[in-house]
């Protein structure tokens, strides 16, 4: 019989410890009877940038990174991405199982109906400069909307969380189209209900003269299936911040801003607009050697879109992006950077430096390219990223609050600095 046991012997003290091992991990907590004394705190775990440490038991998204496999409720990445759709992959993250027809036709009538945001967040936007960055002005208004449902504050209320969960992901595209056209200084278009949740967006992005305004279908479809790729990706970064923060009990809006603001950066979500800034630097094909080559030289010259903590093979959501770079090609005309795209990736994918640290293009290396044929600027990348992400976030934070193991995040600390100095009045230090 296995014992699901680990011994460990710790040779300050010559004592031995049985630590349980479940699901694979120890509990941390654990460590904390192993001491050199009384007064010892007790061993902890180390772990910067969580490299190791497991925060959570989730049953919503799977990922196997050696073998590049993603999962939502079980069902793989490449079959939703064909399959579905964005409101029907929400449904199936929200609730665990696929909706019957009618579970569908009452879901999105819900999240139609609350595609609406107050007045006044207009003119809140309106408050920004001409300027500012969409994902800030994303952060800063979903962050707002705490103040327009102050019962979103009731998070012990399953009534409650799932009508601010509805709230949110129907509003999302329009506080990112709004934050879009007040970018480019075009007039807000509301949304229009009579359309599905993917076109309305692009129809409050792009529409411009004519009420009668009508996106490509193609793109329409190219786009829902970013959506369905970005939907969810387990304890990413800003999961882990939408998770953190609303470990402390503050309302779903102000939790998801948190999240926002870490998709923000280049290393997350904004990997998709570096890529694309990256590409257009090398400019030429016959560039990409000696950009490879001022990689591997370790000046802090990264190639972003590749690399994933956990992938260490082909990112599946690259590939279904990739496949769908075609369609939306054909109809928008080839984006002269693909050359140079898959030029890099031909090189970096044979490169002993790229092949020995399991580097591998991931979901954003293609998606930037997609995003500039569909005419987006490069800006506005990642509120297309923050879009499906809301559904991934609110469907962790709804985990999190309803997991009994789960209490406030609050990590320890190995503290390094001086201690017991005495306080040295201004006009006596040197
Ligand atoms: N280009 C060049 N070298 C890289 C890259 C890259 N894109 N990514 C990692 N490396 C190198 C590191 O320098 C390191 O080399 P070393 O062992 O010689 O020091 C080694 O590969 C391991 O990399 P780490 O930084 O330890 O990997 P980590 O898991 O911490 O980082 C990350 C993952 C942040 C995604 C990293 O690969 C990266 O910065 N990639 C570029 C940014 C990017 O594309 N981000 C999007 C990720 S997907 C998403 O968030 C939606």
């Amino acid at each position: 019989m296995p014992n699901d046991t680990l011994t460990i012997k710790d040779n300050r003290t010559g004592k031995s410890y049985e630590l349980k091992i479940e699901n694979g991990c120890i509990r941390t907590a654990d460590l904390k009877q192993i001491k050199v004394g009384p007064e010892d705190f007790g061993l902890m775990g180390y772990d910067p940038a969580f490299l190791n440490t497991a925060n959570c038991k989730s049953t919503i998204t799977f990922i196997d990174g050696d073998r590049g496999i993603l999962e939502y409720r079980g069902y793989p990445i490449d079959q939703l991405a064909e399959k579905s759709t964005h409101l029907e992959t929400s449904y199936l993250l929200m609730n665990g199982v696929l909706p019957s027809k009618s579970q569908l036709d009452d879901f999105t009538r819900e999240i139609t109906h609350h595609t609406y945001v107050h007045e006044n967040v207009k003119s809140f936007m309106d408050g920004f400069r001409y300027d500012a960055h969409p994902m800030s002005m994303l952060a800063s208004t979903v962050a707002a909307l705490s103040s327009f449902y102050p019962e979103a504050k009731n998070v012990k209320s399953k009534e409650v969380r799932r009508a601010q969960m509805i709230r949110l992901i129907a509003k999302m595209p329009t506080l990112a189209a709004f934050s879009y056209r007040h970018a480019q200084g075009l007039p807000y278009i509301y949304p229009n209900n009579e359309l599905p949740y993917t076109e309305n967006f692009l129809t409050m992005v792009k529409s411009i003269g004519t009420a009668r305004w009508k996106a490509h279908p193609a793109l329409v479809k190219a786009l829902d299936v970013l959506f369905i790729l970005h939907a969810d990706h387990e304890q990413n970064c800003s999961t882990t911040s939408v998770r953190t923060v609303g470990s402390s009990e503050v309302d779903p809006y102000s939790a998801v801003a948190g999240g926002i603001a870490a998709l923000f950066g280049p290393l997350h979500g904004g990997a998709n607009e570096a890529v694309l800034r990256m590409l257009r630097e090398i400019g030429e094909k016959k560039n990409v050697p000696d950009f490879i080559k001022r990689v591997k030289a370790g000046d802090g010259t990264k190639l972003m879109g590749f690399g994933h903590r956990v992938y260490k093979n082909y990112d599946p959501r690259a590939k279904v992006i990739k496949k769908a770079c075609d369609e939306v090609f054909s109809v928008t005309g080839r984006n002269p950077l693909l050359d140079i795209a898959i030029e890099l990736e031909r090189i970096a994918l044979q490169d002993e430096y790229f092949v020995q640290r399991k580097l591998y293009p991931n979901v954003d290396f293609y998606s930037g390219l997609i995003y500039e044929a569909m005419g987006f600027p490069v800006d506005f990348f990642t509120n297309l990223f923050a879009i499906p992400r809301t559904v991934g976030w609110l469907t962790q934070w709804e985990e999190m609050i309803t997991d009994t193991e789960q209490k406030i995040a609050r990590p320890r600390q190995v503290f390094l600095g001086k201690r017991e100095l005495d306080y040295v009045p201004i006009e006596r230090r040197s």
